[in-house]
């Protein structure tokens, strides 16, 4: 038995909707290993848990495997927007909610996240930016003033199957575009920040009142 079999052997379960949304994913649509999958997904149910946030955006939906996940989570008025831009997904995706019990607090965005993210009202809690990896700095700059001071910021694959350790081919822009954005939160004083090394690399950042962070190496 491998760490990952034990770890998932000893945590809680997906639950049959993921699971079968997991395996649909894997038989129908190109790059399945795209989607959280168990272990991250009950990571982020157990940090929905613990911030308890009223709204959250999710910035790349895919199949809308960790949308459920962040949903399993909310409170009882609690409301997640996700945003995909491949609209050959829209029919999978809105199947996979409608399955949902949680479908009521979910809404969906088809289009780019640049256009939708100004035209998004209100606030989010809680911020989950897994898109393009070549814009996770743009998507990081439209959503900053959304979230509220004690609000949540996590980004997606920040460590980019280690390519962030590397000098990048000029061709590579995703990598260079996770080594911009790891630098440029690294820099930012208005938040604290922290890599987890699970999967690909998850950042969590929770911002700051008006603040200077004073751990921050700047
Ligand atoms: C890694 S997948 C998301 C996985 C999902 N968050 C999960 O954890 O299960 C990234 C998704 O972002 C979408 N995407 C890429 N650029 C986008 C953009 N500018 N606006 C909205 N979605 C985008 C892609 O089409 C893809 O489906």
């Amino acid at each position: 038995m491998t760490l990952e079999e034990y770890i998932l052997n000893h945590i809680d379960e997906e639950g049959e909707q993921l699971s079968r949304l997991s395996r649909n994913a894997h038989v129908n649509l190109l790059r399945p290993r795209m989607l959280s999958g168990h272990l991250q997904g009950r990571i982020l149910k157990m940090l929905v848990r613990m911030q308890r946030p009223q709204r959250i955006l999710e910035i790349g939906t895919y199949t809308g495997y960790a949308t459920l996940c962040l949903a399993e989570a909310l409170p009882e008025n609690g409301e997640i927007h996700t945003i995909e831009i491949d609209d050959e997904l829209e029919d999978f995706i809105r199947k996979q909610f409608e399955d949902s019990p949680l479908k009521d607090k979910i809404h969906l965005h088809t289009g780019d996240a640049l256009d939708i993210i100004p035209q998004l009202k209100g606030t989010f809690d809680m911020v989950f930016i897994d898109a393009d990896k070549r814009l996770y700095s743009e998507y990081y700059d439209l959503i900053f003033d959304k979230v509220p001071v004690g609000g949540i910021i996590l980004a997606d694959n920040t460590l980019w199957d280690g390519k962030v350790l590397e000098k990048p081919a000029a061709a590579d822009k995703q990598t260079t575009g996770i080594q911009n954005f790891n630098e440029k939160i690294k820099q930012d004083t208005r938040i604290e920040k922290v890599i987890l090394p699970l999967r690909d690399g998850l950042t969590i950042i929770y911002k700051l009142d008006h603040g200077h962070n004073e751990n921050s190496k700047n």
